[in-house]
């Protein structure tokens, strides 16, 4: 029986987490689900973001389902030493599993360009795949401090995280259309030369058949909003891949559109690219698509069922058209909106 750990975190991971599980146990009855705890919630009852409890309980996992972690800004969680923080909860299990490549897709499903801010010309079609590297750059290692007025941190990459990341963009692009832009800043930095020449040679020495090419990160934040269509698959750096994907966001119409899934050495991580939404935690209405969505990533990539999966994208798309939820201009709260999902899946069931 596959074992599926969920850790539901903060502001809405549980309400939003609650509704994947329910969904999930539609189409996979057989799965084993095993909550725990991780960010503030385990530092409230364990002291640490990343308790020993939920290291232990991956172990044996098949995949793990996270919901969202962090307070809002004026949290006390936000003056704790860094480490106790809950953001660093959720980076140590990253970290934890070797998940090295963030795959989050931006989609916009036929019949829902209403729901994209963007005029319907511009959304209608849009699907990009942007594979953000997950465990390398600012975020990790390196030397990094804050001492009086100074502070520093430092953005580092090796040639065996950059090819590894590469690697599922190529795969990724090989199973879509075959093309992939490398995002960097390699006009200014040392870190995106290396980027830039080990992508290239990557796909010159083993894919030859995928059109690649490279452009400058601030340039991509202006094109991907006004011209989305020309993006097939995306590859970048820790940092640059969490802006874009936020900014990419507006084309679907909402965070609440955005689900991820992070691959690497063992367990994958699916977990929606929302944080936790202190604004709206605890009223009921926020958007569990997202959520919902990663579960489909977590059957999709974690459990290898893709007609489940493929279940659930139904499911998604029919329940944006006939419940959409505030952030995306409707009335439907969370328990609404998933009702509709779960409704969808049973008046179309699985066809194998
Ligand atoms: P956020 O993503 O939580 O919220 C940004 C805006 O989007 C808010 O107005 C929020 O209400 C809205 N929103 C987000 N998800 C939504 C959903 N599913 N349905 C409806 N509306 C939604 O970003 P923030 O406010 O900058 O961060 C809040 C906290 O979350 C911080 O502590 C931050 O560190 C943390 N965070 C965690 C994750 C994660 O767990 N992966 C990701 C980003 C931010
Ligand atoms: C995300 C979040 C995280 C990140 C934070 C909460 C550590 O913004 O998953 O996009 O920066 O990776
Ligand atoms: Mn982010």
């Amino acid at each position: 029986m596959p074992k599926v750990v969920t850790l539901p975190g903060d502001g809405i991971g549980p309400e939003v987490t609650a509704a994947a599980v329910e969904v999930l146990r539609e189409v996979a009855p057989d799965v084993l689900i095993e909550e725990h705890l991780i960010g503030g919630a385990a530092y409230e009852s364990h002291g640490e973001p990343f308790p020993a409890r939920t290291r232990d309980a991956l172990g044996d996992a098949d995949a793990v389902l996270l919901g969202t972690v962090g307070g809002p800004q004026n949290s006390p969680w936000n003056s704790l030493p860094r480490n106790l923080r809950p953001e660093s909860g959720l980076l140590a299990l990253r970290k934890a599993l070797g998940c090295y490549a963030n795959l989050r897709p931006v989609r916009v499903q036929p019949g829902l360009e209403h729901l994209s801010p963007l005029k319907p010309e511009l959304a209608r079609g849009v699907d990009i795949l942007i594979v953000r590297e997950l465990l390398g750059g600012v975020y990790f290692d390196g030397d990094r401090k804050i001492e009086g007025d100074t502070a520093y941190n430092t953005m580092r990459y090796t040639t065996h995280e950059v090819e590894r990341v590469a690697k599922v963009a190529f795969w990724a692009a090989e199973q879509r259309r075959g093309r992939v832009t490398s995002v960097d800043k390699a006009n200014v930095l040392e870190v995106s030369e290396l980027w830039r020449r080990d992508v290239q040679a990557l796909r010159d020495r083993a894919y030859r058949s995928i059109h690649l090419n490279h452009e400058y990160v601030d340039s991509v934040a202006m094109l991907i909003v006004s011209n989305p269509s020309r993006y097939d698959v995306i590859v970048t750096e820790n940092l640059f891949g969490d802006i874009l994907s936020d900014l990419a966001a507006v084309i679907p119409g909402s965070l609440g559109l955005m689900p991820s899934a992070s691959l690497g050495d063992g367990a994958g991580l699916f977990e929606p690219i929302h944080g936790s939404a202190p604004d709206i935690a605890g009223q009921g209405i926020a958007n569990p698509a997202a959520a919902i969505m990663s579960a489909g990533m977590l059957l999709r990539h974690g459990l290898k069922r893709s007609e489940a999966a493929n279940q659930i994208d139904r499911a998604v798309a029919l329940a944006l058209r006939a419940h959409p939820t505030r952030d995306l201009g409707g009335t439907a709260d969370t328990e609404t909106f998933t009702r509709g999902v779960l409704d969808a899946l049973v008046s179309s069931p699985s066809v194998g």
